[in-house]
């Protein structure tokens, strides 16, 4: 673990909210870093925002199951999706891909919000799936991108050029940090690679705001980001990436925007600082939280979301919890920490891997949904 790891450990509320002095509403600032865009994140003050309804559709996942019945548990309806056909034959399908995306809907009063959370390996994917599955990109408030792996952000080009002129003027993509846009090498099994960055030319085409959201903060008004997620757990930080300092034609990110140690080197391992998760506050169930791809636990993200709302009471945690590279007994000591946070339901996708599922059947197999690509959560309703 690096010595920036180690700084981390413990974090309060007080201190992520007022880590910036007395600038507890911190106001939108306005810069340019590369030529695009970019802002500040409004920071979360005193409590984040209730919501009245709230639903979560898996855009992009790794697998679909046609022909799974939904059905309605107690505070959630899980509605699965069949075959998207009509009056005419069959002319396509949702599209499976190792690439997350979420679309939520969320509710407050009269008010409603549409955000995306991450955008798939691949804007095939995203761009058929989000049309099957009657996706309204003019309607959209906001975009979170959780870290810079191209499983996430892959599809988010692409996406951007479809709809170029449709979307929202200036629409907020929240990214974590500045090394979201690094340039990275895949390190881990099964080969190493060129895993690609995000180009930030592209975004400026686009007319978005880059938000850096570094710290908890608001999204959309009716949800939160939850800045830099410390190791508060068991769980280790196990890095399959390694991220090239600087900027080269235009792709990667700027040296002086990282730690004051990373700046000289070329190559430096991944620890995820940028890495954020995504929560609402459902009132009278709890949070929410989109863990998306947990490369610092998911124990640590939802403790994190905790600390950046302020509450304290789980309803569901859904994402990515990124266990395949741990031995059983390390995925064990992960259910047994949900089960200890009471968390009423857990829905594992993406890269979670199939001995959590097979573990958490058997260990709380009431708090376990199953999820497909185009699987809906209609929680609060
Ligand atoms: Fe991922």
């Amino acid at each position: 673990m690096s010595d920036e790891a180690h700084r981390e450990l413990p974090v309060s509320r007080r201190d992520v909210i007022c880590g910036g002095g007395a600038s507890v509403f911190s106001a939108t600032i306005a810069a340019l870093v590369g030529g695009t865009r970019a802002a500040r994140a409004e920071a979360v003050s005193g409590s984040v925002p209730e919501v009245d309804a709230l639903a979560v559709r898996v855009v992009t996942d790794s697998y679909q199951f046609a022909v799974a019945p939904s059905r309605t548990v107690e505070g959630v309806e899980i509605q699965h999706f069949g075959w998207g056909i009509g009056d005419k034959p069959p002319g396509r399908t949702l599209i499976s891909e190792f690439g997350l995306s979420l679309h939520i809907e969320s509710h407050r009063g009269a008010e409603a919000r549409n955000i995306l959370v991450d955008f798939g390996f691949t804007p095939e994917a995203l761009v058929n799936n989000s049309e099957l599955l009657g996706i309204n990109p003019t309607v959209l408030d906001a975009l979170v991108l959780s870290h810079g792996h191209y499983d996430h952000f892959g599809g988010l080009v692409g996406f951007l050029q479809r709809y170029k002129g449709k979307l929202k003027p200036k629409l907020p993509l929240y990214v974590g940090g500045e090394d979201c846009f690094c340039s990275r090498e895949w390190t881990a099994p099964p080969q190493r690679g060129n895993f690609g960055s995000l180009d930030r030319k592209a975004l400026q085409g686009a007319n978005l705001t880059v938000t850096y959201a570094d710290g908890p903060s608001l999204v959309a008004d009716h949800g939160f980001t939850t800045g830099q997620i410390g190791l508060q757990s068991f769980e280790k930080l196990l890095s399959p990436t390694a991220m090239k300092v600087g900027v080269d034609h235009g792709l990667g990110c700027y040296a002086d925007k990282l730690p004051e140690q990373e700046r000289t080197k070329t190559v430096v391992p991944d620890q995820f600082r940028h890495e954020i998760a995504t929560g609402f506050n459902l009132k009278g169930r709890g949070l929410v939280v989109l863990t998306s791809c947990s490369h610092r636990g998911v124990i640590n993200a939802i403790k994190q979301a905790q600390v950046a709302s302020g509450v304290k009471k789980l309803h569901a945690v859904i994402g990515g919890f990124h266990l395949a590279p741990y031995k059983e007994d390390y995925v064990q000591q992960t259910v047994a920490a949900l089960k200890d946070m009471n968390v009423d339901y857990v829905i594992p996708l993406h890269c979670t891997g199939e001995p959590f599922y097979e573990i958490a059947k058997i260990e709380m197999p009431n708090k376990l949904l199953r999820s497909y690509t185009g699987t809906r959560f209609v929680f609060g309703a």
